[in-house]
């Protein structure tokens, strides 16, 4: 088991009244599968998959990685996690608009080298970058600023920037919601194509077609798995 979330409760608090979005939700993950996660809008996707990634944390329960709790992680520790061993994929991309492509897919690779590090790296991590790149349909589109681009393309740029460091999960919302469905096929292949090699997958998505695709489906219902 690569993943595993036990007894998930998260909350949100709106003044006087709380939002309960998980209840108690159990999920495990094994190596190289690939997980779809599918459910209503506001079924609470986008929360399950940050509590996995580290990137905010369950009131109740616990997330392990590799049968370690996150909660036990030092700080280092929780970092490289989320720098090196999850690639994700924001629903909403948040890349930085005055970068250009090439240099918003290296941003983890250098969060994740010290300085003299990075010297020694950039080359190798820029040529991983453009196959990323190219791969993603984008190798015309290097010197785009990410501001200089649709958002099919802006997608297709997290997917690469969330492969840069070669994650041992890639976790993803949504990564296909605004393509048309030629373009969202073809990023599905690759991403068939990375859990073929052996990438771990677990994957927001609308769409039951790529649902399809998956080894696994799982459907968040009333902050439970159905
Ligand atoms: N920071 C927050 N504060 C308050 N409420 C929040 C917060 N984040 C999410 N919510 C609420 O929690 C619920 C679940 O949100 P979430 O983003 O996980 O849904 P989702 O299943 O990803 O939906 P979608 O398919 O539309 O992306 C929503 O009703 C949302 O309004
Ligand atoms: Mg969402």
């Amino acid at each position: 088991m690569i993943l595993k979330g036990v007894d998930l409760h998260k909350s949100y608090k709106m003044g006087q009244t709380k939002l309960e979005v998980l209840r108690g939700l159990d999920v495990s993950i094994s190596e190289g599968e690939f997980v779809a996660i599918v459910g209503a809008s506001g079924s609470g996707k986008s929360t399950l998959l940050h509590l996995l990634g580290a990137l905010d944390k369950p009131n109740q329960g616990r997330v392990e990685f590799r049968g370690k709790a996150l909660s036990s992680f030092g700080s280092g520790q929780l970092n490289g996690f989320r720098n090196k061993t999850v690639g994700f994929v924001f629903q909403f991309y948040h890349l930085l608009d005055e970068l250009n492509i090439l240099e918003n897919t290296l941003l983890p690779a250098m969060a994740g080298s010290n300085s003299f590090g990075w010297v020694s790296r950039r080359k190798t991590a820029k040529e991983s970058a453009i196959l990323l790149l190219e791969r993603m349909g984008l190798g015309g589109r290097l010197k785009h600023k990410a501001y200089q681009l649709s958002g099919g393309e802006r997608q297709r740029v997290a997917i690469a920037r969330a492969l840069i460091n070669d994650p041992e999960l890639l976790l993803a919302d949504e990564p296909t919601g605004n393509l048309d469905s030629e373009t969202g096929n073809g990023i599905l292949e690759a991403l068939e194509e990375f859990h073929l090699a052996g990438q771990t997958i677990v994957m927001v998505t609308h769409d039951s077609r790529i649902a399809d695709r998956a080894d696994r489906v799982i459907r968040l219902v009333d902050g439970k798995i159905e």
